[in-house]
């Protein structure tokens, strides 16, 4: 497994790959791996001929105020899981060398950025798209794969390739589930012991909703409500947001769920936000 750290270093590699004829396929993280990436990574490991996986904690996708210094670094125990998985090369760049002085270019997919995620964290998803759209500049991969539990930021790639004719393909792959159902996140490990164990709502009630939609409830504000409710009566729970939405726009729905739909969530537990969605139709 290779590991490069400059920007020109994985230019020229990824050159020399592309006149080989090697297809690339690319996973890229922010790091503290966990079972949710390693999924990602098996999955994208046979779409191609080289696997390269990025790792780099992105400062413009934290809102001010927010967590970007106190997010784990944990590069030694990263590379020792990616080795194991097959990966072929570890991209980790430095702030300077992908954010250099006078840097000032940013991209924003405006409208799928509104809402749920978007309205709480201003900033977020432009920041999220500008450093995809410089990996992808830069790894030059022919497929990338996303996890489908950031649903929000999913959507937001999806359209930034559509809309500026980016040359690769983004495959969406399963929120990856800890055993009793919460998604893997690498925010979990902030949870205190209580509050682990009350996360387990938040799957229960998304799987409740889809028994209940599955069952013939269409009403979108009925099974709004019902996990609303359902999460206001926990006392370490506190509620972001409830929504459903158009699977792939992200636009709100009208009274009666008529097409593919996701149903996301976001909450708080003490200083943790956590979030979950779930398919309808
Ligand atoms: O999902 C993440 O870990 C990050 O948002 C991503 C896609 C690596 C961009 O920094």
């Amino acid at each position: 497994m290779k590991i490069i750290k400059s920007v020109s270093d994985m230019s020229a590699e990824v050159a020399r790959l592309r006149e080989e004829g090697k297809r690339i396929s690319f996973v890229p993280t922010m790091g503290n791996l966990h079972e949710g990436h390693l999924s990602l990574m098996r999955m994208a490991n046979p779409l191609g001929d080289v696997l390269v996986i990025s790792i780099f904690v992105n400062p413009l996708q934290f809102e001010p105020g927010s967590d970007f210094d106190a997010y784990p670094r944990t590069f030694q125990d990263d590379l020792e899981k990616c080795e194991a998985v097959g990966v072929d090369i570890v991209f980790a760049p430095t702030e300077p060398d992908l954010y250099p002085e006078g840097f000032q270019t940013t991209v924003e997919v405006t409208e799928v950025s509104k809402g749920l995620c978007g309205d709480f964290r201003p900033g977020h998803f432009k920041g999220v798209a500008t450093v995809v759209l410089k990996l992808f500049n830069i790894v030059k991969p022919h497929v990338a794969v996303f996890g489908e539990k950031d649903f929000q930021q999913l959507c937001v790639i999806r359209r930034m390739v559509k809309d500026l004719n980016l040359d690769v393909e983004i495959v969406g792959h399963p929120t990856v589930r800890e055993p009793d159902g919460l998604a893997m996140s690498s925010r979990n490990q902030y949870l205190s012991p209580e509050e682990r164990r009350h996360a387990t709502l938040l799957y229960q009630l998304l799987k409740r909703a889809r028994e209940q939609f599955q069952k013939g409830e269409k009403r979108a504000q009925r099974l709004i409500a019902d996990v609303q409710n359902g999460l206001s009566r926990d006392p370490l729970i506190s509620v972001e947001y409830v929504s459903i939405r158009d699977r792939e726009t992200l636009k709100p729905l009208g009274k009666t769920i008529d097409r593919p739909a996701v149903m996301a969530l976001a909450v708080h537990m003490g200083k943790t936000r956590l979030i979950d969605n779930i398919f309808l139709g």
